[in-house]
């Protein structure tokens, strides 16, 4: 009772708050719990988006108000231009370093790269640690270089931030990828190539005190934007946009990272909207519009056999148009660790295929995946209205492991209708021990 009452007695509260039975010693988890799915606070130094409207992201504002706040003592200004950045075409790579170490050495610089501009980029590593306070300003584009021997030091990166702490990227800028050649190469566009790795655009590693807003980031070679071993970051009003036939792009990807917001952002692309993967706590997304795409992941985890954790993710108002998934925990057999304490509340799907899917089964691999005996263990994991539209016959389907069944699942008030007015909408609900229904749920487990 003591592990169930973590999870479960919070919606309990809410729908029994007058039934003594579960009251007496829940209250005092549910404004904990309520608060955490809706106003958590990271705390740190990055401005609190000023809209959050549903549907209506307001670029640039932010940034602006984030302009003004940060008044304190004038910042420094670097502008690339200075450093040779031509933006002509040729190669910018060289004037971006200088730039770069010229603000780093500086306290509360800002290092901007000028609107109207195209610059052009091969990969490239800004390394900390800086002085405090730094900020990078984009409000030009800077396009990635599409030959491939550029990137023969490392085939994995594209742009890399890495060691900072009290670090700010913003502006209205776009990140180009100029991913076209890498998704030709792809083995999932041309199933006659070896699968290789392609490129992720940007990449935040072993950063603390970390916001990200109102940029935009394209067709990436292969994934936009990922948070990598990171703490206390704040993502918001951004867009991603990659064509939804684009193999592997996807939009954001969190790894390892402990308390990430990610709010007010439009993402379409040609794989997981948001992808949440091992090593990651205490995860907010909130106000996301998704499609085309692959959804909202949790995964995958335990590939290869390995330990994965994943805890705390509060996947909050989010608005699916046209995507292969809604919200999805995706783990592969012979795994072990654990995805817990996920909460999918406010969902609006629209032509979404599986849109609640939990697959223990997954395999991304050409060759069938063996039968295992051990999982990734999936627990406390709650669905709260969620509305819309089936593309798919399954709207639910909660495949969990053989082996080890996932405990604790919660379907509250859940609508999907098909978007077919011929078909009729299923349910598939198999190896879960603790599933609890409450309100409408539509279509029922059968
Ligand atoms: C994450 O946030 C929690 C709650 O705000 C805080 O107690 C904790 O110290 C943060 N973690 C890190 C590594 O800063
Ligand atoms: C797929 O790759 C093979 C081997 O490089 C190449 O010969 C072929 O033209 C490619 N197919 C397409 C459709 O690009
Ligand atoms: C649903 O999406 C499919 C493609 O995935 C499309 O062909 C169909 O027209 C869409 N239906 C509606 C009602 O939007």
């Amino acid at each position: 009772m003591i592990l169930y009452s973590h999870f479960v007695v919070p919606v309990l509260c809410i729908l029994l708050v007058s039934t003594s039975a579960f009251s007496f010693s829940f209250t005092t988890l549910l404004p904990d719990q309520l608060r955490r799915s809706t106003t958590i606070n990271h705390g740190h130094h990055a401005v609190e988006p000023a809209h959050e409207t549903f549907g209506l992201p307001r670029f640039g504002l932010s940034s602006r108000l984030a302009a003004g706040r940060r008044s304190s003592s004038s910042p420094k200004t670097v502008n690339v231009d200075d450093f040779g950045a031509k933006a002509d075409g040729t190669d910018d790579s060289k004037a971006f370093k200088a730039a770069w170490e010229e603000a780093c050495a500086s306290t509360n610089a800002v290092l901007v790269v000028p609107e109207n501009r195209i610059y052009h980029l091969k990969p490239l590593t800004f390394s900390g640690p800086c002085s405090s306070g730094l900020t990078v300003q984009i409000d030009g584009t800077i396009k990635a270089s599409n030959k491939p021997s550029d990137y023969s030091a490392d085939p994995r990166h594209w742009l890399q931030f890495v060691n900072l702490e009290n670090f700010n990227v913003r502006g209205a800028g776009t990140i180009n990828g100029n991913g076209k050649i890498w998704w030709l190469k792809s083995c999932k566009i041309n199933k006659s190539l070896p699968c290789k790795d392609a490129p992720t655009a940007i990449t935040f590693l072993n950063c603390k005190n970390l916001g990200v807003s109102g940029i935009r980031s394209r067709n990436a070679q292969q994934m936009h934007i990922v948070f990598q071993k990171c703490v206390n970051v704040k993502a918001w009003n951004l867009r991603v946009i990659a064509p939804g036939n684009s193999p592997n792009t996807d939009g954001i990807h969190v790894t390892g990272t402990q308390n990430i917001s990610i709010l007010s952002s439009v993402i379409r692309t040609g794989d997981d909207c948001i992808s949440i993967v091992s090593g990651s706590r205490n995860v907010i997304v909130r106000d996301i519009i998704c499609g085309p795409g692959h959804g909202i992941s949790i995964g995958s985890l335990g590939k290869g056999k390995s330990e994965a954790m994943v805890s705390d993710v509060f996947v909050n108002r989010a608005r699916l148009t046209g995507t292969t998934n809604g919200v999805r925990i995706k783990t592969w057999q012979g795994g072990s660790g654990y995805a817990k304490n996920i909460f999918f509340e406010n969902i609006v799907m629209n032509n979404v295929s599986n849109p609640i899917i939990i697959d223990q089964n997954y395999c991304d691999q050409k060759t069938p995946c063996q039968k295992q005996g051990s999982a990734v263990q999936v627990q406390n994991v709650l669905y709260r209205n969620i509305q819309g539209t089936s593309a798919s016959e399954k709207a639910i389907k909660l495949d969990c492991s053989n082996s080890l069944p996932c405990k604790q699942i919660v379907l509250q008030s859940i609508n999907l209708a098909s978007v077919s007015a011929e078909d009729k909408e299923a349910a598939s609900c198999a190896n879960i021990k603790g599933l609890t229904t409450f309100g409408r749920v539509s279509p029922q487990c059968s």
